[in-house]
């Protein structure tokens, strides 16, 4: 069959990968994909959803399968659907779960399901007054899409009254700011927990550690992910089985209901685990629409099942009569990011803040076979030669026994690749 993946990420290159690998898939397309997605299909410069429907039709496309937030959240499964198109993804109004973190707050407090104490604001001068009142710290997260980047955690109320200035009056993550949830800051340990679900069935995946700060030690700006890891210690079957009763039925179950909307697709759990009396408790921080970026880099590869087929099953219904088979070996992707650097415009600060894009990367090619490489803002410069075009640049999955001989892997290969600006968190696995 002809499958296009819809993307241009480090996730989406490892989707990709996936499919690649499906003994089903005649034809793979991305769209628009990157410089590193050529060793596995063919990346089309389609951008937008008229041209990828155009490109879906005229190429007679048999599955789509989308992998960042935005296209979903401005309704290609709706587009696609319409035209008879099997395309995997929720619809633009299911996808509300994401493209609205306000909405998704309170039908979570409605149903029941564990979160963080928050209120909403739609006026920054009440979200002042309510940061001022409540005594501890907080999370001020943007309503809307913001790159992964639109929750500001805060230690203090001038931190708190200084996000509320810049995601509301300043609107650095533009109309997305023009609500905030604010929610009580949790202490614990963050636990990425995904799922297939077909609107009533819903399999759960393996779960991933994620780095979201920028720097050593959880400091730093929130990224959109500096690297990961996967099994997580802390997600037995229990822990699966308490996660799936305690969050992820009654959504499933209080969306379809409230909304008369079947989810379908991958619904993504951003989970604090937070330890109370002698037992750890999940607490929903954030509900997402897909697979988190970079969270498929190192559960994907450990999925057995032919990602064919559970695309299939969650299009038709049918995940009932599917089993997901994993590989126990840890996986570990550790991400390099455009650092600091002196630009046109002075010092720039390096990812998550202004970065320097066009830097040639090298090494690649000395990359031990062991391991998989998935490129984010990567591009082709002026001869050809691989160049840098993003904040993320690329990453190193590495495979073990343990995680310690996962993150000596990784480290000891990520040492090969060079770009002027490199740089990389040291403490990825670092237990
Ligand atoms: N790694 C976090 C995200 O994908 O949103």
């Amino acid at each position: 069959m002809k499958v296009l993946v819809i993307g241009s990420g480090g996730r989406d290159h490892c989707i990709a990968w996936k499919f690649a690998q499906s003994p089903r898939v005649k034809k793979l397309f991305v769209a628009p994909g990157n410089a590193g997605m050529e060793d596995v299909a063919e990346c089309v410069p389609a951008r937008g959803l008229e041209e990828w429907l155009d490109f879906a039709k005229k190429e007679k496309i048999d599955l789509t399968f989308v992998g960042p937030e935005n296209p979903l959240s401005s309704g290609i499964v709706d587009l696609f659907e319409k035209e008879d198109l099997r395309i995997v993804g929720p619809t633009r109004d299911a996808s509300r779960l994401e493209w609205s973190k306000c909405y998704t707050k309170e039908l979570l407090r409605d149903i029941g399901v564990p979160v963080p104490e928050f209120e909403n604001f739609d006026d920054p001068d009440k979200a002042r007054d309510y940061v001022r009142s409540v005594g501890y710290p907080v999370v001020v997260k943007a309503d809307g899409l913001a790159a992964g980047k639109g929750s500001l955690v805060c230690s203090t109320v001038e931190e708190a009254e200084e996000a509320i200035h810049k995601i509301m009056e300043k609107k650095i993550f533009g109309d997305s700011g023009n609500r905030v949830d604010i929610e009580k800051r949790l202490y614990g340990r963050e636990l990425s927990f995904f799922c297939f679900c077909d609107g009533y069935h819903v399999l759960p995946m393996v779960a991933a550690q994620d780095y979201k700060r920028a720097y050593d030690n959880d400091e730093g700006l929130n990224t959109g992910g500096m690297g990961s890891y996967s099994p997580h210690p802390w997600l037995t079957e229990e822990m699966t089985q308490k996660i799936m009763d305690v969050v992820i039925y009654p959504l499933i179950r209080g969306f379809r209901e409230k909304e008369e909307i079947p989810y379908k697709g991958i619904l993504y759990a951003g989970l604090m685990m937070v330890e109370e009396e002698g037992e750890i408790n999940p607490y929903v921080l954030e509900i997402n629409i897909r697979m988190g970026d970079p969270e498929a880099q190192v559960i994907l590869p450990r999925l057995k099942t032919d990602i064919v087929d559970v695309s299939e099953a969650i299009i038709e219904g049918k995940l009932s009569e599917i089993e997901l088979e994993w590989d126990p070996d840890y996986r570990l992707c550790l991400i390099a990011v455009s650092g600091r650097m002196r630009g046109k415009k002075g010092w720039y600060k390096g990812y998550p803040g202004r970065y320097k894009i066009g830097e040639p990367i090298t090494g690649l090619e000395n990359v031990n076979k062991s391991c998989l490489v998935f490129h984010s803002g990567t591009g082709r410069g002026p001869n050809g030669s691989l160049v840098t075009t993003g904040g993320r640049v690329l990453c190193i999955v590495s495979r073990g026994k343990t995680l310690a001989e996962a993150r000596e892997i990784a480290y000891r290969e990520m040492e090969k690749v060079h770009f002027k600006g490199m740089r990389y968190r040291s403490d990825i696995g670092k237990e």
